[in-house]
């Protein structure tokens, strides 16, 4: 039986992605955040306005999205209640945030130079994505959404299947962040339909056939 349910999170699962954008002062700032997708070689990002992050790639026009992968969680977790901005909102001082100009070192992560962009990447994210900021409008009274594409990937080639431009679904294993908990290790669960059609290399086979045997390798 369904009931309504006047929900007050909507927030089912994604990836975390720690962005990294240049502030003022020309250093970099790092926010975690889970409000993200991909489309083509376009990311829509939906940020508290009030947050450092927005207002630098407003500002700046560029920043980088890391994808944290399941093993970095320690290192997120130390972010969650920081801000790049020195002038907290009332409603991020009750929640427990405080201001932090130096994100890498108090997350314990790696500054790594980017190629195209100015904010570094993070060296302990697989997967970083150099972004340049396309457009940005208003999401509902308090968040901006904005929409960057990609200018340039970097893989680790540890979750890159060999000989190809394609990410491992197998190998990749996202920190995802669902209803604001951690989670990891998410296993295949059957065929997809859409990868077949899209005629996507070392695609996961049948659960009847055996979870994480693939189709082709
Ligand atoms: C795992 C995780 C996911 C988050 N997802 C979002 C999000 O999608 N959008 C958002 O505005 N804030 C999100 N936050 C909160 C931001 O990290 C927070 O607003 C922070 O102040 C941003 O840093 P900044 O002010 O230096 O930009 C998330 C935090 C954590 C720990």
């Amino acid at each position: 039986m369904h009931n309504v349910v006047p929900l007050k999170v909507h927030y089912y699962g994604t990836p975390v992605v720690l962005i990294s954008s240049t502030n003022p002062d020309g250093t970099t700032n790092l926010a975690p955040m889970s409000s993200a997708w991909w489309l083509g070689d376009r990311a829509m990002l939906g940020l508290a306005s009030v947050s450092r992050t927005p207002q630098n790639i407003l500002r700046t026009g560029e920043c980088v999205l890391n994808l944290a992968p399941a093993e970095s969680v320690e290192q997120v977790d130390r972010l969650a209640l920081l801000t790049g901005e020195p002038v907290l909102s009332p409603r991020k001082r009750e929640t427990g945030y405080r201001y932090e100009p130096r994100k890498f070192e108090v997350a314990g992560l790696t500054p790594q130079e980017s190629d195209l962009v100015r904010p570094d990447r993070v060296r302990e994210c697989p997967i970083q994505l150099e972004c340049e900021l396309v457009t940005s409008h208003d999401f509902g009274a308090t968040c901006t959404a904005l929409e960057v594409r990609v200018v340039r990937s970097h893989v680790d080639e540890s979750v890159v299947i060999p000989g190809t431009a394609y990410v491992d679904p197998l190998k990749w294993n996202p920190l995802i962040m669902k209803f604001c908990d951690f989670f990891g290790d998410a296993q295949p669960l059957t065929a997809s339909r859409l990868a077949e059609g899209w005629s996507m290399p070392g695609r996961v086979a049948a659960a009847s056939t055996g979870v994480g045997d693939r189709t082709s390798e």
